[in-house]
C-alpha cells in the first residue's frame, strides 16, 4: 500500500536518535564561527519574537478560524501571556481561498474568516497584540490543498498584508520552482519594506540553503530544521541541529528551531520543561503551538515562567552554546546582559544523571561566592563555585549564576546525587546510594536526607541519613534498599529524594529531586520473540509500535502481516522512524537477532537504518535500507546490558513512509 502521511513527514532531514554525543567546546568558541552579521536595521525583533501560531495544534482543520484566533487573543490577556511577553498571534497555512480573485488578490477563506483578515487584525490590535500571517515563496503553499503562494506576487501580496494590518509574515518554501532561495526571500524582504509597515519577516526554508550564512539582512528569523513534531525524538533532534548555530544569532536575526509543542500532549511535562528551557537558552522564537483554549494549568505554568522567558528575551541577544555534552549530559550556557550566565543542565538520557560544571568553566569572574538561582523551582542558593545537580531523566535544571556580593543572604546549595539502577523487579530488593554534598561557601547545618517511594514500597536506609554540618565539598553518603511489593504491576512510579537543612542564619531549606522508579519484568530464560515481551518504552514516529504486525497507519492495532521483499513473518515489531523501543534485560541476556527492513506496505518508498543499543553502547547497526532491498539479518551481543534498545533512524534523509520491521526479532537470555 502506498500511503500518504500527515504532511509534516514528507521531507526533511532528521538525524539519528542517539543516547548521547561526545563533544566538548569552550563556551565562547562555538562549533561554527559566524561572520559578523549585518542585521536588518529596522528595530524589529531585537529579542526573539514571542506569540502563538495555530499550525502545531490545528494543522489545516476547520477549528482554525476567526473564533479560534480571537479566543487566543482574549486568553493572551486573561491568562497573563501578554503580560509575560507574548505578542504575535499568527495564522499559518489554510487561511486563504485556493484561488486569487480576478484582480490577482488573495481572498480569505469565507468560512474560516467570514469578516476577512483586517477584522481579525483590528480585534487582535485592540487587545494590544499583533497579527501574523503566512504564505510561501513559491507558486502554492505547503498544504496539499495548495493555497496561493507569493512567488511573482510579492509586492501586491505584501501590500495586501500591510493594508490588512499584518505585523509578521512567515514565508514558507514549498513549490518554489527550483528558484534561488536568496533571491526569493530578498524579493519579499524588499516588498515588505516597500509597504512602509513594520513587519517581522520569518524565513521558513527549513535550513535547506543555510540561511544562517546569508539571511541576517534578509529576515528577522529563519527556520534551521524541518518541521517539529510533538515527540521527544523530534524535539531532541531539532535541538541538536540548532545548538551548533549559536554564533549566527543575535538581535534582529535569530535561529528558529520551529514552534513550541508544549501542551500538545505527546511529551511529559518534564520533557516540555526541557523543550521550553532549551528553546529559551537557544534564544529561539517562543511561538506557542498548543491551543491556549484547551491548555492545562501545567502548560500555562511552563509557558508563563517569566524567569525562563527572561533568559530567552535577554537584551544581549546571545544564543546559548554547548559547554560540554558527554553521555547525554549537556551543559549549555548563555551569557546574559547583566554579566550572569544562564545554564541548562540537560539530561538527554532515560535515567537520572549528575550533570556538573563550575563558575570558572562558565567564564564568570573570580569571587568568594556566587548566587545560583533555580529558574523552575524559583529558589536562590549560594555556591563556592560548583554548579551541579542530579537531573531527572529527560529533564533540565535551568539556573542563573552570578557573582553576587549579597550571596551570604542565601542558603548554601546542597547537591543530591543517586547511584544505582531505578529499574527494579517487583519483590526483589535493589540497592541505591545517595549523596548530599555541600556546595555553598557556608555550611549546610542539620542536614537530613530522605528517600520516599509509593505507599507499600519498602525504602530502608542502611547508613546515616543525617549530618550535623556539610561544609564546602563535604558529603553525606547513604545506602538504601528499595523493594517494590511482589505483584506490583510493571510501569513507572514516583520516588522523591530530598535533603532538608538549615543555613547558618537558621533559614530552613529543602532540595527535592523527583525521580521515577520503573518496575520491570524479569526477562524469561531461553529464546523469546520480542513481539511477545513487555517493553519498558516504545516510541514510534507515526502511530504506536505494533506487536507482530507492521506499523500500518496511525491507529493502534492497524498493522498488517510483517512483509519484507515479499517474505511474510509471523512475529516481530512494526514501527515507523524515528523509533526507539526499550526492553529490560537485567544483565541476564546474551543476544538479540532480527531480520530487518522496510515493510512492503510503503510501496516504493521508505529508507531507514536499524541500530541495537546495549545500555549506552551501539552494538549493531545496518546501513541505510530501502524498500527495494530484502531483509537483512542483524545480530547483537547484549551481554551485561541492563537495557536493550531497538532504534530506527530515517537513514539520513527525511522521514517519508519509513515503515520499519524488526521481523522475527528474538531475545536470548
Ligand atoms: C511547512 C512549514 C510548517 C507549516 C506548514 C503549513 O511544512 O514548515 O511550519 O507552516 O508548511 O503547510
Amino acid at each position: 500500500m502506498r500511503h500518504l502521511h500527515t504532511r509534516t513527514t514528507r521531507r526533511r532531514v532528521v538525524g539519528a536518535i542517539t543516547a548521547g554525543l561526545m563533544c566538548t567546546a569552550a563556551l565562547v568558541v562555538p562549533a561554527a564561527t559566524a561572520p559578523p552579521a549585518r542585521a536588518l536595521d529596522d528595530g524589529l525583533a531585537r529579542t526573539p519574537p514571542m506569540g502563538f501560531n495555530n499550525w502545531n495544534s490545528t494543522y489545516c482543520r476547520a477549528e482554525f478560524n476567526e473564533t479560534m484566533i480571537k479566543g487566543v487573543a482574549d486568553l493572551f490577556v486573561e491568562k497573563g501571556l501578554k503580560d509575560a511577553g507574548y505578542r504575535y498571534v499568527n495564522l499559518d497555512d489554510c487561511w486563504a481561498k485556493p484561488q486569487r480573485d480576478a484582480d490577482g488578490k488573495l481572498v480569505p477563506d469565507p468560512v474560516r474568516f467570514p469578516h476577512g483578515i483586517k477584522a481579525v487584525a483590528d480585534y487582535v490590535h485592540s487587545k494590544g497584540l499583533k497579527l501574523g500571517i503566512y504564505t510561501s515563496a513559491g507558486t502554492k503553499t505547503c498544504d496539499p490543498n495548495g493555497f496561493p503562494g507569493a512567488l511573482g506576487h510579492e509586492y501586491s501580496d505584501a501590500r495586501q498584508f500591510a493594508d490588512w494590518g499584518v505585523d509578521y509574515l512567515k514565508y514558507d518554501n514549498c513549490n518554489n520552482q527550483g528558484l534561488d532561495a536568496r533571491q526569493r526571500y530578498r524579493t519579499m524582504r524588499d516588498a515588505l519594506k516597500a509597504t512602509g509597515r513594520p513587519i517581522v519577516f520569518s524565513i521558513c526554508e527549513w535550513g535547506e540553503n543555510k540561511p544562517w550564512e546569508w539571511a541576517a539582512d534578509v529576515g528577522h528569523l529563519w527556520r534551521t530544521t524541518g518541521d517539529i513534531r510533538d515527540s521527544w525524538a523530534s524535539m531532541l533532534t531539532i535541538a541538536k541541529k540548532n545548538l551548533p548555530l549559536a554564533p549566527y544569532a543575535g538581535p534582529g536575526h535569530w535561529n528558529d528551531p520551529d514552534m513550541l509543542e508544549v501542551g500538545n500532549g505527546g511529551m511529559t511535562d518534564t520533557e516540555y520543561r526541557s523543550h521550553f528551557s532549551l528553546w529559551s537558552i537557544m534564544a529561539a522564537p517562543l511561538l506557542i503551538g498548543s491551543d491556549p483554549r484547551k491548555a492545562s494549568d501545567a502548560t500555562f505554568t511552563i509557558l508563563g515562567n517569566k524567569e525562563v522567558i527572561a533568559v530567552d528575551q535577554d537584551p544581549l541577544g546571545r544564543q546559548g552554546s554547548v559547554l560540554s555534552s558527554e553521555g547525554g549530559r549537556w551543559v549549555i550556557a548563555k551569557e546574559m546582559a547583566d554579566g550572569s550566565r544562564a545554564v541548562a543542565l540537560f539530561n538527554e538520557t532515560a535515567s537520572p544523571q549528575r550533570i556538573a560544571t563550575t563558575t570558572a568553566a562558565l567564564g564568570l569572574p573570580d569571587a568568594d561566592a556566587y548566587t545560583l538561582r533555580d529558574l523552575w523551582q524559583h529558589r536562590t542558593y549560594n555556591t563556592a563555585g560548583a554548579v551541579s545537580a542530579t537531573v531527572p531523566a529527560h529533564g533540565t535544571v535551568l539556573l542563573r549564576v552570578a557573582p553576587d556580593p549579597r550571596w551570604a543572604a542565601q542558603p548554601p546549595a546542597v547537591e543530591l546525587a543517586l547511584k544505582g539502577s531505578l529499574f527494579t523487579e517487583a519483590g526483589s530488593p535493589a540497592v541505591l546510594t545517595t549523596t548530599a554534598t555541600g556546595l555553598g561557601r557556608t555550611a549546610a547545618r542539620d542536614v537530613s536526607v530522605t528517600l520516599t517511594g509509593p505507599g507499600g514500597w519498602s525504602v530502608r536506609p542502611g547508613s546515616a541519613t543525617t549530618a550535623a554540618s556539610l561544609p564546602t565539598g563535604r558529603a553525606l553518603r547513604t545506602t538504601w534498599t528499595l523493594t517494590a511489593p511482589a505483584g506490583t504491576p510493571d510501569g513507572s512510579y514516583p520516588l522523591t529524594l530530598k535533603a532538608s537543612y538549615r543555613s547558618p542564619t537558621g533559614v530552613s531549606t529543602e532540595n527535592v529531586v523527583p525521580l521515577t522508579a520503573t518496575v520491570v519484568v524479569a526477562p524469561p530464560a531461553g529464546t523469546s520473540y520480542l513481539g511477545d515481551l513487555p517493553w519498558v518504552f516504545a516510541g514510534s514516529g507515526f502511530g504506536p509500535a505494533e506487536r507482530n504486525t507492521s506499523n500500518g497507519g496511525k491507529a493502534a492495532g492497524d498493522g498488517r502481516p510483517i512483509t519484507i521483499g515479499g517474505v511474510v513473518y509471523g512475529k516481530g515489531l512494526g514501527v515507523h522512524a524515528l523509533s526507539d523501543v526499550m526492553y529490560y534485560t537485567g544483565r541476564r541476556c546474551t543476544t538479540v537477532r532480527a531480520d530487518v527492513g522496510v515493510d512492503d506496505e510503503t510501496g516504493a518508498k521508505g529508507s531507514v537504518a536499524f541500530e541495537i543499543w546495549a545500555d549506552d553502547n551501539r552494538v549493531a547497526a545496518t546501513g541505510t535500507l530501502t524498500n527495494a532491498m530484502p531483509a537483512q539479518p542483524l545480530t547483537a551481543d547484549v551481554r551485561g546490558a541492563e537495557l536493550v534498545r531497538l532504534v530506527v533512524t530515517d537513514g539520513g534523509d527525511f522521514i517519508d513512509s519509513d515503515h520499519a520491521d524488526w521481523a522475527d526479532a528474538r531475545l536470548t537470555c
